[in-house]
């Protein structure tokens, strides 16, 4: 039951909910490494990605339950500051309990992370900007930590790193002094978190601009009990995709369209109707329309990396051309060669996608190389004649809850396979 099959062309409607959002839960699962008392977080999905993050939480001696889809951390009890190996080994984002942990214990213990198979994904820069707070590291097989005292400083980013900027917030906010962070990532996630730990008393100005200012502090309160993360914009942005591309009418609630804005100015006009509230987007399409132009990935407020592949999926269906170029993780071009075997018809150039739109796009037995391409390779099973049978089910979960169930709600024959 590792696959999906996909009946295309049914058109999809009726309503959909996106739930707290992925990127955010992964680091603020992390934030809770810092605190010794419980918090709650709302409307959390169930994903494969944040069970393996808890589990570390578990392995290091903290807690967690769920009451429905509230999810409860407890790192009161947690005292092994210690990654365990296989669980790192799963999920890129265990590097950001890093920053809590020296924060918390002055030392800590991983060995590199793995995660999502986008290529090479160093971590040279997490360690980096550690040491500048005064952590010292030895770089092996094993990558040990420890500190008598972080100190806060002016750091400047080499490059945008969303990661990056939120483990140096996390370390920082208990240091000693003010941290500068000069070419931050401006990422709606950073502003969550940044949010979450100036509720339980840390000083974090700036978050959403490049210049985050953090003042330590000695420790934080347990001023709530519950916070409310943002909605994830990439499954927002999925389902807006979906909808084109499949055509019909759906609404996705607790959508946040500033989030998705970039994307929504790309496809405004493009053969469909979209209305936009507070908290949810309406979408009316009657399927392809003309091909998107150029479109340039790059950090926030650009358009985001992580709806390349499903934007690229999109545009063979389109009439006319889309060029795509990938600036984040130049290599992020797995789905390429699982939508030619779906007839698509791209040319890859060094960072840059080229499509042809077509209408001899078929169903066909293709592997989710990726999380977001999983998604990518669903969009193109939904739009296409014929039955398209995606394996790797596994990898999809990383990153959408009950993706097949929402569809079959929506009208679309998706079924486990
Ligand atoms: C986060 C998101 C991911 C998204 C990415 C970019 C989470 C859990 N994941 O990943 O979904 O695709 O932002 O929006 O939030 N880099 C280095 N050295 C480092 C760290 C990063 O060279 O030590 C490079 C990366 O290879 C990449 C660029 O920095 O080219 C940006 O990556 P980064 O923003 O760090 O991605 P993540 O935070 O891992």
């Amino acid at each position: 039951m590792n696959k999906l099959i996909v009946k295309g062309k049914n058109k999809l409607y009726g309503k959909v909910e996106v739930k707290s959002a992925k990127n955010v839960l992964l680091p603020l699962i992390s934030a809770c490494i810092l605190l010794d008392f419980e918090v709650g977080f709302l409307n959390v999905p169930k994903l494969s990605d944040v069970d393996v993050m808890l589990n570390i939480i578990k392995c290091m001696g903290g807690s967690y339950r769920y009451e429905n889809d509230t999810l409860y951390v407890d790192c009161s009890s947690l005292h092994m500051p210690e990654i365990p190996c296989e669980e790192a080994k799963k999920i890129r984002a265990s590097i950001f309990m890093l920053g809590p942990l020296i924060a918390r214990f002055h030392k800590a213990s991983t060995v590199k992370p793995g995660g999502c198979n986008l290529g090479d994904r160093p971590i040279e820069l997490h360690l980096e900007v550690l040491k500048e707070l005064g952590v010292e590291i030895s770089n092996g097989d094993y990558i040990y930590l420890k500190t008598d005292k972080l100190k806060g400083k002016k750091i400047v980013l080499p490059i945008v790193s969303v990661g990056v900027t939120e483990n140096l917030m996390m370390a920082s906010c208990l240091a000693e002094g003010e941290t500068f962070i000069i070419n931050a990532a401006k990422e709606p996630e950073i502003v969550c978190l940044a949010n979450f730990l100036n509720r339980l008393g840390a000083k974090i100005y700036g978050a959403g601009t490049s210049e985050i200012r953090i003042v330590g502090v000695k420790k934080l309160s347990k001023n709530i009990t519950h916070f409310k993360p943002i909605t994830d914009r990439i499954e927002t942005g999925t389902f807006i995709l979906y909808a084109l591309s499949a055509g019909g009418e759906i609404e996705i609630d607790g959508a946040d369209f500033v989030h998705n804005f970039e994307l929504i100015k790309k496809i405004h006009n493009n053969t469909c109707k979209i209305m936009l509230s507070s908290d949810k987007i309406y979408i009316k399409s009657s399927g392809a329309g003309n091909g998107l132009g150029f479109i340039k990935t790059a950090p926030y407020p650009a358009f985001p990396t992580d709806l390349q592949s499903l934007t690229l999926a999109y545009a063979c269906f389109l009439r006319g051309t889309t060029v795509i170029e990938e600036t984040v993780f130049k290599t992020r071009f797995k789905v390429v060669d699982e939508l030619r075997k779906m007839g698509g018809q791209i040319d890859l150039l060094d960072s840059r996608a080229i499509v042809k739109g077509t209408q001899y796009m078929h169903g066909a037995e293709v592997i989710a190389p990726d999380l977001r391409s999983g998604a990518a390779l669903i969009l193109a099973g939904l739009s296409v004649d014929g039955v398209t049978s995606i394996s790797g089910l596994d990898v999809i979960k990383r990153g959408y809850d009950r993706i097949d169930e929402k569809l079959r709600l929506l009208g679309a024959d998706v079924k486990k396979g």
